[in-house]
């Protein structure tokens, strides 16, 4: 990483008074003084500030429930950020690993561990998310098992050319669904059910991978070291299959 970023992670420096730092002269890496912000360094290596070592705080790792009308950006000029409830220092550090539309609520994962969220989010990792979806139309159940059918197979969203990865449909009433993807597309479960002719009205995510969603609306919490490890070690059996099942 950067040799400025490398000392706002081990120190409580913003980035302004990190670059000053640097810039005077009082940082060193393996006993040399390094004055290029840019250079690039590793945790391996000595740094120092003043001769004291520097090592780099933990990843975080956080679970918050997202509530309706927020947004999963730093910043919005309409609605509140989820960083607005999240009381951390540094939370610009932080960045979320999957977001969700405004009015979707449920589990969101923030992190400053780049890697987790890749692992998170990237369709090759199969990554599981399961979202409990509430549907304008209501469906019996040849209907709801054509649509189950429909999602396995993979279906092509408007405007695009990939089909979706297969996806698994639970009826639990009429009017409520739980579908479980490893993709992250751009409104991805609102325009499935919009391409078999339905709407979402309502949609909360409950799990991504191992993660359950266990605290209430607007609260937050750091994740177990169970929680962490179990979702690096991803993908899980279920991801695993639908993943298989596309290159079958
Ligand atoms: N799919 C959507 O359509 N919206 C979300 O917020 C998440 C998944």
């Amino acid at each position: 990483m950067r040799l400025d970023k490398y000392v706002c992670k081990s120190t409580d420096l913003n980035k302004r008074d990190a670059l000053a730092c640097i810039r005077a002269g009082q940082i060193s890496v393996n006993d040399v003084i390094i004055t290029e912000s840019a250079t690039q360094v590793h945790e391996n290596n000595l740094i120092e500030l003043n001769g004291q070592r520097l090592i780099t705080r933990p990843f975080r790792y956080i679970m918050l429930h997202k509530t309706a009308g927020t947004v999963c950006s730093n910043k919005d000029e309409t609605y509140p950020s989820i960083f607005s409830g999240l009381d951390v220092q540094k939370a610009e550090e932080l960045h979320i690993a999957g977001r969700l539309d405004a009015d979707t609520t449920g589990l969101v994962l923030i992190t400053d561990d780049g890697r987790w969220s890749y692992n998170l989010t990237h369709p090759n990792n199969a990554c599981r998310k399961v979202y409990r979806v509430t549907l304008s139309r209501p469906l019996c159940t040849e209907r709801a098992g054509i649509i189950k059918a429909r999602f396995l197979q993979g279906i092509l969203l408007q405007g695009e050319t990939v089909p979706t990865l297969p996806a698994d449909l639970t009826l639990i009433t009429p009017t409520e669904v739980l579908l479980s993807i490893t993709e992250g597309r751009f409104h991805q479960v609102k325009r499935m059910f919009s391409a078999v002719g339905n709407r979402v009205v309502g949609l909360h995510r409950e799990q991504v991978g191992s993660i359950r969603l266990d605290i209430k609306k607007g609260q937050w919490r750091y994740l177990g070291a169970n929680e962490i490890q179990l979702t690096h070690a991803h993908s899980d059996r279920w991801g695993t299959q639908a993943h298989q099942i596309r290159k079958i």
